[in-house]
């Protein structure tokens, strides 16, 4: 048998996908369901002093309108709002009191017997503030921004700003060759195709059945717990199917909280479903300013890195990520200095967004690496090259694996990047001009402790559960892989239960780490279950592989296979039979100990290539090569899928994605997909994906590394290169629309 892991296996789900058959948060049905609809705050801060819902009340179907004045009970402490993944401060609750936080803040939920009654009816609802003075422009808050507190719990690399390093400012200033910019991000807000929504189904006896759209079935249901003093048997929450989330959905969102609210104020089963304008709500990645610094030798050896950077928060909460040490991953240099700022704005709190920081800072740094490469009039891949560093210079320990050499020359050799005019302006196509640019990307490769359950029954079937999410990631086609190559079964004897809150522990489906952590957990889940068989081969009377050593037989096709003599063997049904077994089941929590020793992450090389309209400054991004080196790849299928969106989203980032605000009224004023520009299909081109061969046999056993999030990393810079190498203009805000390039 062939084994599953490494091959273009198609999703295990597909089917049900495209057929319907998958059931979203919002598409669940159940008899007497109400619907409800929020109505959002129409100032930025500030407080209501009147909530009239006398005419929404009267429309025919109405049946409630809550406000913080009649909802049920809920929790008032801040510890209770606080899901896994919250940041330091005071979690936003949603219907609490009446204060306004940020515009488009959910002050009311009109429930009634259709959505269509329940949307009209929450037009109708009048609010009468008393106005405060809000800010919501980064850019006016940059000089009251205050550096962010280290967690106090320190915990992953993730969270922790990095530790400068030697004199930055002294090696700066003797340095001789320089570059120093500031690159501007702006908010971006993740789109997800899929509404966020929550039914929450009342089930009797206090019970409650939540279908919510999110990355963690377990924090929600703890928080849902919390929030409401219900008991953990009482509530049960699950997302089978997760139409994108980015990271918007690794916090409890608010739809949740109201859906649950108002199943308790009715005591019916409440579906609550955002509109898309609402999306713009729940999170966002955080502009951000940034100032960097290069200074190298004349050979182009970096001396002094410095890297400063303004994220923005809300008032209420200090979210933030490590944005400023993505250098001291990538290149060596002696000397580094690194800040970090929060701003804090009247807007919701900002949140995880795919790769959130690198994403940012990576297009920051090596938009830098770029322009000091040109200065000292170095190809950008040999600058790279000649600051490659072996070292994690923050801990100053090796990495498990880091195949980004690899990377770079794979990259290059496909892109064809030997054929390089450096000069700007020197590339044409008709009467377009030709850009090539080129970037490195880098990303985290962590672990989280996770149990697996596998129940194995004598037909010869296996159904592996974990709590786990599949965020439209491919997971669960990955867990059929491995459980199926594990178990020796074929791929179509496994099901996969997953995205339950009943299921064996998980924490949220976020960070790139749950293919390397479900992966390694089943494998050690099916170790346990091939004990147990062979145990039973082993009781059978004259079993022909009585006397046989663990590591002497191979489980493939179904049966323990002799590795010496393949005539002995023994099928797994037939052994549970003389066993007199049904069903084997084992659950194991694995807790990968992350090695402090080593650095674990992966990386990626991305070349582009733009064609630009010179009279008219239209940008066409025609070709990008990204490869990458992510350990063992599990499925190249979903695998290339996930690495191929992560580009589209940096041509996004690149030229098209920007979330503008009305300062006047702190008021998003493109919050939808019309006006708010992803790319479409006339935006993307010629994409190639490359994974680099990067054994690590000590990350974990199966050398997973996981590549949600690497995909995106480095894929604006290296546009931005490329048009600054077609154009000779270099625009360091994002995104580069035509007005910039033509001003
Ligand atoms: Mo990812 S931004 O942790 O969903």
């Amino acid at each position: 048998m062939a084994p599953y892991i490494g091959t273009a296996v198609s999703r295990v789900d597909g089917v049900a996908k495209v057929t319907g058959a998958a059931k979203y948060a919002a598409e669940v049905n159940v008899p007497g369901l109400v619907y409800g609809s929020i109505v959002g705050a129409t100032i930025a801060k500030g407080r209501i002093t009147r909530i009239d819902a006398g005419a929404a009340l009267d429309v025919h179907g109405v049946l409630t309108v809550l406000t913080h004045e009649n909802r049920p009970r809920m929790a008032n402490d801040d510890q209770t709002y606080k899901d896994d993944v919250a940041p330091e401060g005071s979690p936003f609750r949603p219907l609490y009191d009446d204060k306004i936080r940020f515009n488009g803040q959910p002050i009311a939920l009109v429930v009634a017997e259709t959505s269509e009654i329940a949307r009209f009816a929450a037009l109708l609802v009048r609010v009468e503030y008393d106005e405060a003075a809000h800010v919501t422009d980064v850019c006016r808050q940059r000089d009251a921004a205050t550096p962010v507190k280290p967690p106090k719990d320190p915990m992953e690399a993730m969270f922790t700003p990095p530790k400068s390093r030697g004199d930055a400012d002294r090696a700066l200033a003797a340095a001789t060759v320089r570059h120093e910019g500031e690159y501007y991000v702006p908010i971006e807000h993740h789109n997800p195709m899929e509404l966020y929504a929550a039914t929450a189904i009342v089930e009797g006896d206090g019970k409650l059945t939540v279908y919510d759209k999110t990355q963690g079935v377990q924090n929600v249901q703890r928080y849902v717990c919390g929030v409401f003093g219900l008991k953990p048997e009482d509530v049960r929450v699950m997302s089978p199917f997760v139409g994108g989330a980015f990271g918007s959905g690794l916090r409890p969102q608010f739809e949740v909280v109201l859906a649950v609210l108002a199943a308790r104020a009715l005591q019916r089963s409440v579906r609550v479903v955002l509109t898309r304008p609402q999306m713009y709500a729940l999170g966002y990645r955080p502009a951000m300013i940034q100032r960097i610094a290069l200074g190298a030798n004349s050979g182009g050896a970096l001396d002094a890195i410095t890297h400063d950077a303004v994220t923005v928060t809300s008032q209420y909460e200090d979210f933030y990520r490590q944005e400023t040490g993505w250098s001291g991953l990538l290149y060596t240099s002696t000397n580094a200095k690194y800040a970090h700022r929060l701003a804090h704005l009247d807007l919701p709190t900002s949140c995880d967004m795919r790769a959130p920081s690198a994403a940012t800072a990576v297009y920051a740094l090596e938009s830098a690496m770029d322009e000091l490469a040109v200065a000292l009039k170095l190809d950008p891949v040999e600058l790279r090259l000649r600051c490659y560093s072996d070292r994690d210079q923050h801990e100053d320990r090796p990495f498990s694996s880091k195949a980004l050499r690899e990377c770079y020359k794979q990259g290059a050799e496909a892109f064809g990047w030997s054929r390089l005019n450096p000069e700007p302006r020197s590339m044409r196509d008709g009467s377009d001009l030709v850009g090539w640019g080129m970037a490195t990307g880098v990303w985290y490769a962590e672990q989280v402790p996770i149990a697996v359950r596998i129940g194995l029954s004598s037909n010869g079937h296996a159904e592996v559960a974990c709590a786990t999410s599949d965020i439209g990631t491919g997971t669960y086609t990955i867990m059929a892989q491995v459980a199926a190559d594990m178990l020796g079964l074929p791929l179509d004897n496994i099901s996969i239960k997953i995205a339950d809150s009943s299921l064996p522990q998980s924490p949220v489906e976020g960070g790139s780490w749950i293919a390397a952590s479900v992966s390694n957990g089943i494998a050690a889940t099916a170790e346990a279950i091939r004990n147990e068989l062979l145990r039973l081969v082993k009781q059978m009377p004259d079993s022909p592989l009585a006397n046989v050593a663990s590591a002497e037989v191979a489980l493939a096709d179904g049966k323990f296979v002799s590795k010496r003599d393949a005539s002995r063997a023994v099928s797994i049904t037939d052994a549970m039979r003389h066993g007199g077994v049904d069903r084997i089941e084992q659950e194991v929590t694995t807790n990968p100990s992350q090695d402090g020793s080593r650095a674990h992450n992966t990386h990626s090389a991305i070349f582009a290539e733009v064609k630009i309209d010179e009279q008219l400054g239209v940008i066409r991004v025609t070709r990008v090569v990204s490869a990458i080196a992510a350990g063992r790849i599990l499925n190249t299928k979903t695998a290339t899928s996930q690495i191929l969106g992560g580009v589209v989203w940096g041509i996004g980032m690149a030229l098209h994605e920007e979330t503008l605000i009305d300062h006047k009224y702190g008021r998003i004023i493109n919050a939808n997909i019309a006006e708010y520009h992803v790319p479409v299909n006339a935006d993307v081109h010629d994409i190639k994906v490359i994974f680099v061969d990067e054994p690590d046999e000590m990350i974990n056993p199966l050398g997973v590394k996981g590549l949600g999030e690497i995909g995106i990393v480095g894929v604006p810079a290296a546009i931005a290169n490329a048009i600054y190498h077609a154009t000779g203009k270099r625009v360091r805000d994002l995104p580069i629309t035509l007005d910039k390039l033509m001003r």
